[in-house]
């Protein structure tokens, strides 16, 4: 039976590249899609997941619902720095050769539920089943918990990107973006008891693609598909040069191929809390990773992700944008 999936999402480029690969891969069945404010505000998530559907054209469209339009209790951070004004390296603006736009705006046909209640009404189509994908802010997951935590328990598996549990954030010098955003969000998740299966950034940053290995691939295959990742992608490869990265780094196509293939890594049991409190420290990832007995500290809240097979992660990856032999 393929792996019934629910991505949480706020595309975002790497979002982006984490559902072509969910919905390129024939293991999983993506059920449901719920957009979130982060990289961009959630109309513009919205907007572009429905660009996302309409460029992949998957045999089975998913049910994708609006979700939270803000933090739970504060103001939206967002980042079109790193992913473009549009939150897609800015492919909304493109033209064709004769003048018309190359991605017209798409329909978009929402679920008449909101975010968190389509978490819950696709957990109670899919019990005991269902693997559910944060990509984003986790606020949809927080609500959803708040509304029903009996529900929500009966998720097989959460696999959340965020958090930098022995590395330094990528917002500010402790804190990543996710958590950064919504961290009331994120301590209310990481509280909840949920089988919950973390991916910071200590494994992510090590899925780099290089604008070069990209080119060359897609080269492979000129499809719409490529062209839409090779036009969304500019912005990305122009930002990892800004900071001095070689490439784009896959954060949640990394959470994604987890899903999919737990293999990738291994994990650690460790209690980590979000805190929310902080001046300085504002979405930091507390991970109580002291060499004492485990009896003597808190229970773990989530499995951390630990080490990534980044090679081949990344042949899954560009398997899936444009297999080898095609
Ligand atoms: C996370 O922040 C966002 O900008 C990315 O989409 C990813 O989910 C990485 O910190
Ligand atoms: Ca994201």
């Amino acid at each position: 039976m393929k792996i019934p999936l629910l991505v949480d999402t706020d595309p975002g480029i790497d979002d982006a590249l984490a559902l072509v690969l969910a919905l390129r891969s024939p293991q999983c069945s993506v059920e449901s899609i719920t957009t979130v404010a982060g990289n961009v505000s959630v109309e513009r998530c919205t907007l572009n997941m429905f660009r996302i559907l309409d460029v992949l054209k998957p045999e089975r469209l998913p049910v994708v619902s609006r979700g939270a339009d803000k933090p739970l209790a504060r103001s939206l951070v967002s980042a079109p720095h790193v992913h473009g004004d549009d939150g897609l390296g800015n492919l909304a603006e493109l033209k064709a050769a004769d003048g018309s736009l190359r991605y017209p705006r798409p329909r978009l046909t929402l679920s008449p539920l909101d975010g968190p209640d389509l978490i819950l009404d696709t957990i109670g189509r899919f019990p005991g089943e269902l693997v559910l994908v944060a990509l984003g802010p986790l606020t949809n997951l927080a609500l959803a918990l708040q509304r029903d935590a009996r529900r929500m328990a009966l998720l097989r598996r959460l696999v959340i990107m965020g958090g930098a549990v022995g590395v330094p954030g990528n917002v500010t010098p402790v804190a990543e973006f996710n958590f950064y955003v919504d961290p009331e969000a994120a301590a209310q998740v990481l509280a909840s008891g949920l089988p919950i299966e973390l991916v910071p950034l200590d494994i992510t940053r090590n899925a780099i693609l290089p604008r070069s290995v990209l080119q060359k691939r897609l080269a492979v295959c000129p499809d719409p598909v490529s062209r839409f990742v090779a036009d969304m992608t500019q912005r990305g490869f122009e930002f990892a040069e800004e900071i001095g990265e070689g490439g784009i780094t896959l954060h949640d196509p990394v959470a994604l191929g987890i899903a999919l293939d737990p293999s990738l890594t291994h994990f650690e049991p460790v209690h980590v809390a979000v805190e929310c409190e902080g001046v300085l420290t504002r979405g930091m990832s507390v991970a109580d990773l002291r060499m004492i007995a485990a009896g003597r500290k808190a229970p773990a809240t989530c499995r951390v992700a630990r080490g990534l097979r980044a090679d081949t992660f990344l042949d899954l990856f560009l398997d899936r944008l444009c297999p080898a032999s095609w």
